[in-house]
């Protein structure tokens, strides 16, 4: 009787393993958001949740409120309804580290600063808690990983300010990287890219987030790339409309509850062909 007791907890324990493994944990919870520019509500009643492992593509209008509803989310602008990172409130949230976040305006810099790829994304390694102290061996490896994850080991000793505008971006996502985070926010990181760059700056990011498990969420204009590549799709014109992409997803149905009634996007999953297949 003990004996099936105990086998029956031991079955137990590993049915609720599995379950724990296959159901993902929340990374973001958001609920009932608004968030203010200059006293004009810029999004209103946001609701969603994001999983580990989800590589959402955040689209919408120019305008529309994707930047303000990141900076929310990051805790830099203020908000009213919930926000919950990694189970916890945002006001009680410290665990910064896990997160990391590449500004639309990374890249506008002085073109002089005196730092080379590497010592630049070295810097992504500085913590509250080692501030002032040298980096150390791992610390390097990390850096040197991160180069090599975002093909820029060619480019580890050139002077930052000398690389093309999509060079420098995927240096600040390499900054980003090696932070080793769980959670990666990348607001329009190849915007004016070239369509080569694009494709291979796509698939190093869904690499991330097949191979390491990070969780994406990334604002692009690029509609196909969205749909293509990513798993779910969040539209933002102050309103905040969020799907999961599957083959019967009504893309057009969505899209014009951001972009207007008018809006046609002409999108078939052959579309995709010769791009690198959604996760
Ligand atoms: N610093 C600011 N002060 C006041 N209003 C702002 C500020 N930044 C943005 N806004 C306003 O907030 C609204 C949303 O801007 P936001 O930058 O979030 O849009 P976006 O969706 O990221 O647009 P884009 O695609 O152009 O990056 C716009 O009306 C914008 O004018
Ligand atoms: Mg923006």
């Amino acid at each position: 009787m003990g004996n099936t007791k105990e086998a029956s907890a031991v079955r137990m324990s590993r049915i609720k393993r599995k379950e724990e493994a296959t159901v993902p944990a929340p990374v973001l919870e958001v609920r009932d958001l608004d968030v203010s520019r200059s006293g004009d509500i810029v999004v209103k009643g946001a609701t969603f949740t994001i999983n580990e492992g989800d590589f959402v593509g955040i689209v919408g209008p120019n305008g529309g409120g994707k930047t303000t509803l990141l900076h929310a989310i990051l805790g830099i602008l203020p908000s009213k309804g919930r926000i919950r990172l990694f189970g916890e409130g945002i006001n009680r949230f410290r665990r910064w580290e896990r997160v990391a976040y590449v500004s639309q305006h990374a890249i506008n810099f002085d073109p002089q600063f005196p730092l080379s790829v590497r010592e630049l994304v070295g810097l992504g390694r500085v913590r509250r808690g080692n501030l002032g102290r040298p980096l150390r061996k791992e610390d390097w490896s990390a850096v040197d990983d991160a180069l090599g994850a975002m093909d820029l080991t060619e480019l580890a000793y050139r002077r930052i300010g000398n690389l093309s505008g999509g060079e420098k971006q995927r240096v600040f996502v390499a900054k980003a990287l090696v932070r080793d985070p769980d959670l990666m926010i990348l607001d329009e990181p190849v915007a004016g890219v070239d369509a080569t760059t694009m494709e291979r700056f796509y698939q190093r990011i869904s690499d991330l987030n097949q191979e390491r498990g990070i969780t994406v969420l990334i604002v692009s204009h690029d509609l196909t790339a969205v749909f293509c590549r990513m798993s779910k799709v969040m539209c933002v014109n102050h309103d905040v409309h969020y799907a999961n992409i599957t083959p019967d997803l009504d893309h057009n149905e969505l899209l014009r509850k951001g972009y207007g009634e008018h809006f046609h996007f002409v999108f078939h999953e052959h579309s995709c062909e010769g791009v690198f297949p959604r996760p």
